[in-house]
């Protein structure tokens, strides 16, 4: 009975190893199973992208096309981006009833996601993944001849052969969308598409509105940006239904991509065998800080930085897990109320102030205001709420209303000056200052007597642990417990100061004073010892911990 079982487990598996690449009505999809194109190019699938924040922990999967042969996993489309499947057991991908290809949750008989087109029968049509990377609901009796293909209806890639399409009985562009975060496929808030308007141009837009970068007018060869050699096949093709342009590999080993990613930037990489990499052939706009209010209101870009985005002064992150993943369009949240916000407004706190920040970029929408000087223009600024800042240049006055954005650093370009941030009289007074000073020196005391009782009970400790004496302080988990402990402050202590003069000192004091005498002295030591060691490892456990927990600002405090 075992070993039919053990060969039907084997067949089993092997089926499940024979590379199929249709999904048909009675073939659905499930979690686990992966179609494969004929050549083995590409893999369709349900993806899981683990992300690292601890409040996402939690895994989404998504539908994808990946390429099969390169690691890491690089997706290169991805169904239903709004929805992630959150019961990945219940969902499959099927051919529906009416002869689409259909992501269905089948506990809740609901649709997530569908290709949407009318089809001449039902039963009538397959799934099927191509060497093209691209996934086409074709017919089941003539497989050229297809409905619907995933290529044509690109997420954040452009493969070779896909088209970008503007429609012109619609008026609808087929847009390629960056991804919210690397963590998230959902749509993000960078686009690439074709002019609606008809005037034969990309854009790259921020939240579907503001276009900070165009490739310029087609002109029969090429735009103005400088197409990587392996992409020179791109073509415009302009009928009376649609104008879209295409492109291919001149030659077909060549594995490249096309993308918008999460930072606004598109880029054409290349797949390098030879290192296992993708190599970035060229990236529009070229400097980071051109993609418009990359780092959202009152975060300012540094093309030297790393990562690029900060909050300007008075303001931090207003989500750090989002900034962890690159995505900086939640930007920054003011630390301190204005003055002026706050209410009852209270004769104690002093009037709102103003931060100099030099050589930067000036925010969009700036109003011009009747001033003659600086200190005027700064009355004016101060007189209303919603005014966060002001510029006095050779030009005259000009304040800024609501939120902050597009702010750069270091910047010396058109539209360069000095902005005055309008901050809480508290954020820049000297008080303040020499406050957080005082908090800093008090809280630097208190770790330094930490780490000085840390290092001399370590001494005794490993005296304590020499003479065996532990084990009756608590059995085998507390052994356990310091012995773990033990590795991580050793990292610690070697940072500190050099251990082995102190070590031979107190070798010899233990030498002297324990093993040296006998009888009734020598019991009396060995129980002082004892009760000495129980308590020296008390605090040391404490002192372990609190440093153990705290070892990364020590760190970086030392540095
Ligand atoms: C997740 O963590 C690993 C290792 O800790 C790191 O290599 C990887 O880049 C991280 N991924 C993200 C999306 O932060
Ligand atoms: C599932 O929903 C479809 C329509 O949305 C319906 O036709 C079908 O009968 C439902 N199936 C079950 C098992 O409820
Ligand atoms: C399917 O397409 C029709 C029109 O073509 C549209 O009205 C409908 O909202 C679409 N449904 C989904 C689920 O996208
Ligand atoms: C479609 O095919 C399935 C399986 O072959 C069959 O059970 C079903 O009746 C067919 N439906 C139609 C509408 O032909
Ligand atoms: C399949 O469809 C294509 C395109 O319509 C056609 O050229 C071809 O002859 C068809 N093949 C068969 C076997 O019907
Ligand atoms: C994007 O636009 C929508 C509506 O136009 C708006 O509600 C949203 O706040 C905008 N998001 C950003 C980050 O600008
Ligand atoms: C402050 O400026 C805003 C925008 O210009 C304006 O709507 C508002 O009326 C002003 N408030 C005052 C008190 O002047
Ligand atoms: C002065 O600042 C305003 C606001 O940013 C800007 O529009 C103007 O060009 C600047 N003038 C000069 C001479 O830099």
């Amino acid at each position: 009975m075992a070993p039919l079982a053990f060969l039907l487990l084997l067949l089993g598996q092997t089926l499940l190893c024979i590379a199929v690449d249709t999904i048909s009505s009675t073939t659905p999809l499930s979690r686990n199973q992966r179609i494969v194109s004929k050549g083995k190019k590409f893999t369709l699938g349900f993806y899981s992208l683990q992300s690292n924040t601890t409040s996402s922990s939690s895994s989404s999967y998504y539908i994808a096309i990946w390429y099969t042969n390169i690691l890491p996993v690089t997706t290169v489309w991805t169904a239903a981006t709004d929805v992630p499947v959150s019961d990945p057991t219940t969902t499959v991908l099927v051919i529906g009833s009416d002869g689409n290809l259909v992501l269905l949750d089948q506990s809740r008989n609901r649709s997530l996601w569908s290709t949407n087109v009318s089809v001449p029968a039902s039963n009538s049509t397959v799934a099927i993944i191509r060497d093209s990377g691209s996934l086409d609901l074709a017919s089941a009796s003539n497989s050229s001849v297809t409905y619907w293909q995933s290529i044509e209806h690109p997420t954040n890639t452009w493969l070779p052969g896909g088209k970008l399409t503007l429609d012109k009985t619609t008026g609808v562009s087929q847009r390629l969308v960056s991804w919210r975060n690397n963590a998230n496929p959902s749509p993000g808030l960078f686009s690439l598409e074709l002019d609606p308007s008809g005037t034969q141009q990309f854009f790259i837009q921020l939240n579907d509105s503001i276009s900070y970068w165009t490739s310029g007018r087609w002109n029969g060869n090429g735009f103005r940006f400088p197409l990587a050699p392996e992409m020179s096949n791109l073509q415009f093709v302009d009928n009376d239904d649609e104008s879209y342009f295409h492109y291919s590999m001149k030659d077909d080993s060549i594995i490249s991509r096309f993308i918008i990613d999460v930072s606004g930037q598109i880029k054409q990489l290349t797949w390098m065998e030879i290192s296992k990499e993708w190599v970035l052939f060229w990236s529009q706009p070229q400097a980071q800080c051109e993609v418009y209010a990359l780092c959202g209101a009152y975060g300012s870009c540094n093309s030297n930085g790393t990562p690029y985005c900060n909050c300007v002064k008075g303001f931090s992150q207003k989500i750090q897990n989002n900034w962890d993943l690159q995505d900086y369009s939640g930007g920054c949240k003011r630390n301190t109320p204005l003055q002026c916000q706050t209410n009852p407004r209270s004769a104690h706190t002093q009037s709102d102030m103003f931060f100099a920040m030099e050589d930067v970029r000036l925010p969009d929408n700036s109003r011009g205001a009747v001033a003659t000087s600086y200190q005027e223009c700064q009355t004016v600024c101060l007189k209303n709420c919603s005014c966060n800042g002001y510029t006095y240049n050779s030009t005259g006055c000009f304040v800024w209303h609501g939120d902050l954005v597009n702010l750069q650093e270091q910047y010396s370009g058109n539209g360069g000056g000095t902005l005055l941030l309008r901050l809480a009289a508290s954020e820049l007074s000297d008080p303040e200052k020499s406050k957080t000073a005082i908090i800093g020196s008090v809280v630097g005391g208190v770790a330094a007597v930490l780490v000085i009782l840390a290092i001399v009970s370590l001494f005794v400790f490993r005296k304590c642990r020499q003479n065996k004496t532990l084990q009756i302080s608590g059995g085998a988990l507390t052994n356990l417990r310091y012995n773990d402990l033990l590795d991580d402050i050793q990292s610690i202590d070697s940072l500190l100061l050099d251990l082995s003069t102190l070590r031979v000192a107190t070798n010899d004091f233990g030498e002297a004073n324990i093993l040296g005498k006998g009888g009734f002295g020598m019991v009396y030591k060995v129980q002082i010892n004892h009760a000495i060691c129980i308590i020296v490892n008390f605090i040391y456990l404490q002192m372990n911990m609190y440093l153990v927990s705290h070892r990364e600002s020590y760190l970086t405090g030392n540095k």
